[in-house]
């Protein structure tokens, strides 16, 4: 399928791509998602859809903003690291914590540099590809229904694909 390797494609290059005209369902959004590589089943199920209703514990569950971050980082194969969700520095040595501090707020400047933010407004019909480890994410404050339809993929199985469909040839 042609389509899948430009999303393949993309996602390799820039770490995001779209694919528009998806009817806006869970499994019409599903056969979307399977392009690009078999779904991950987790603690959300396989994919699901979500609305600002308070279901869980977790400010996706909201319409408040959430800063820059990436998901998942608490699952035993999480997709990166996030401001958010990082454990104690019990790896290093205590006169080097001022250091490893001082060079994340050097990443985290350069991270949040407004010249490299790329916002879009979702659309019904639009399935967001996001290379969680190396692009960050996040969301404005809104109002209103919004429901977002959200599953995540195995970074090996995408890798796979990468390399099946002939988009690189490493690892
Ligand atoms: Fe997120």
């Amino acid at each position: 399928m042609e389509s899948a390797k430009k999303l393949l494609e993309s996602l390799w290059v820039y770490g995001v791509a779209a694919a528009v005209d998806v009817p806006p369902t869970v499994e019409d959004t599903r056969r979307a998602v399977e392009a690009v590589a078999p779904i991950m089943h987790t603690t959300f199920g396989d994919i699901a859809a979500f609305e600002a209703n308070l279901e869980r514990a977790d400010t996706a569950y909201t319409s408040e903003y959430i800063g820059l971050h990436t998901d998942n980082t608490y699952w035993t194969q999480p997709a990166g690291y996030n401001a958010y969700d990082r454990a104690e520095m019990s790896t290093i040595e205590t006169d080097k914590v001022y250091e490893v501090y001082s060079a994340y707020q050097k990443l985290g400047r350069a991270i949040t540099e407004p010249s490299r933010e790329f916002q879009i407004k979702l659309q019904p019909g639009t399935t967001l590809f996001i290379d969680n480890f190396r692009v960050l994410h996040a969301r404005k404050a809104f109002d209103g229904r919004r429901v977002m339809i959200f599953a995540y993929v195995l970074r090996d199985e995408f890798l796979s694909r990468l390399k099946v469909a002939g988009v690189f040839s490493g690892l």
